[in-house]
């Protein structure tokens, strides 16, 4: 009886204030751009305080009766509300306003749901969704059965809604569970792997439509390593790059980053956020044109603190250039080259050689260079050195072995030597150690 056509929902948009809260206005704009991702326009936004929270409404009811107002003079088809709802309050608020209410959360669910790509993501995305319906499942659904998929807060299993009984929805969840633990133990056995080859990551993190994907599939283009079937078929998301003087790396895509990003949501994506938490490097691209961008660079570096990975080194990419009025590609350094800032457009492809130089840069940072003698017994110490592409050159040895001049990142020879982190000039005595243990080959 709520229901009307799928395409352009009109939404009601409720910002709660809280005392204190100085930049609820920005946030309702966010709020409004989430909405519209998931495909709704805001016919009325409002502001409600709620200093104390309303058990029943989270919202004061003078507020709520405003809302079902609203809702019928704008000819509303649900109303979206930026803050979290428990299950009791968003029935209670449906029963009032005679609609649709879906809290923060299920806006971002409903958001992944349409945009996850790989099959680790929608099966990421559904055991949320499972999740979170699972706990307003309880209610039944009175009234709002008779609605088809399609819509915000009902997408993806919400379709199937009729048949949920609790059963289903256990069955269900620990089947998701299930086959994403056999997802993310291959994906946890190909980034091994990768560790054990010394091939470096360099994830791509930054706030929903930032430009990733377009960035990811720029820098992965034409330097697609076809032949790499392991990262070609797990998952789309993974791409080897070779062609850079720093040698291959795999750049990972990952999901985009929402302020506030639901706990219940961090939870599904650890496999996917453990990309991000192990890479050598992150490429933050940052929207350069989003009058907001101070703010989601922070909301960005908060989720990285979130997941441990605070301390990577990071270059940032502020993309999308083309839109703003200088839209000259270029490069800025700022704590003494820590920290680059490139300036591109992804889409027009403006300024990528200099992200190429500066990723080469970054991840040829830490390089250890030294010189490694070995015995005439320790060819095959040898063999994986040249294999492994760390020998710079070589010259004959007096007691017939060999002097390498070595040349790799740090996190190339500890891989390959299986060493762990460590401080200082660790890894020359280290090398000596491990060269000396090699020698009974
Ligand atoms: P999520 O999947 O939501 O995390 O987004 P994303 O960061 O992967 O962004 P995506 O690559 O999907 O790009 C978002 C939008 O920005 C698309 O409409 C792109 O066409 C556009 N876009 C990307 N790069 C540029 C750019 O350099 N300039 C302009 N003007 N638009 C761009």
């Amino acid at each position: 009886m709520y229901d009307r056509a799928a395409k352009g929902e009109r939404a009601v948009l409720v910002q709660t204030v809280r005392a204190g809260d100085s930049d609820a206005a920005a946030r309702l704009d966010e709020f409004a751009e989430l909405a519209a991702s998931a495909g709704a326009s805001a016919v009325a936004r409002v502001f409600a305080r709620v200093d104390t929270p309303n058990a029943r409404f989270l919202l004061g009811t003078g507020k709520v009766e405003e809302l079902r107002e609203l809702k019928l003079a704008n000819d509303a088809d649900l109303i979206l509300v930026n803050d979290t709802l428990t299950p009791v309050q968003e029935r209670n608020l449906e029963k009032f306003c005679e609609c649709r209410v879906v809290g923060r959360t299920g806006l971002i669910l409903d958001i992944f749901a349409l945009r996850a790509r790989s099959h680790e993501g929608k099966l990421q995305v559904e055991l949320a969704q499972l999740k979170h319906m699972a706990t307003r499942v309880v209610r039944g659904w009175s009234g709002l059965d008779s609605q088809r998929g399609g819509s915000i807060g009902l997408r993806g299993p919400g379709e199937t809604k009729l048949e949920l009984d609790r059963r289903y929805l256990r069955g269900r969840i620990q089947q998701l569970q299930e086959r994403l633990d056999k997802v993310a133990l291959q994906r946890e056995q190909t980034r091994r792997s990768r560790q054990r080859n010394a091939i470096p990551t360099v994830s791509l993190v930054g706030y929903t439509n930032a430009g990733k994907s377009t960035l990811f599939n720029r820098l992965s283009g034409a330097d697609v390593y076809a032949a790499d079937q392991l990262f070609a078929t797990l998952d789309p998301t993974l791409r080897r790059i070779d062609g850079l003087p720093s040698g291959p790396f795999v750049l990972a895509d990952t999901v985009g980053f929402i302020r506030d990003l639901p706990h219940d949501l961090v939870a599904a994506f650890q496999s996917t956020l453990a990309e991000t938490r192990d890479a050598d490097l992150l490429l933050h691209v940052v929207d350069a044109g989003d009058p907001e961008r101070d703010q989601r660079m922070a909301d960005v570096d908060a989720v990285l603190a979130e997941i441990g990975a605070a301390e990577l080194p990071q270059v940032l990419v502020f993309n999308k250039i083309d839109t703003l009025d200088d839209a000259a590609p270029r490069r800025d350094d700022v704590e003494g080259g820590r920290q680059p800032r490139v300036w591109i457009s992804a889409a027009q492809g403006l300024g990528l050689d200099l992200l190429r130089e500066a990723i080469v840069e970054q991840l040829g940072r830490d390089r250890v260079r030294t010189m490694l003698h070995l015995a005439p017994e320790q060819g095959r110490l040898r063999a994986r050195l040249y294999e492994a592409g760390v020998v710079q050159r070589e010259t004959p040895a007096d007691d017939g072995g060999w002097a390498l001049a070595l040349d790799a990142p740090r996190t190339r020879l500890q891989a390959l030597f299986g060493l762990g982190d460590g401080d200082g000039g660790f890894l020359r005595g280290a090398l000596a150690g491990v060269a000396a243990s090699h020698g009974a080959e």
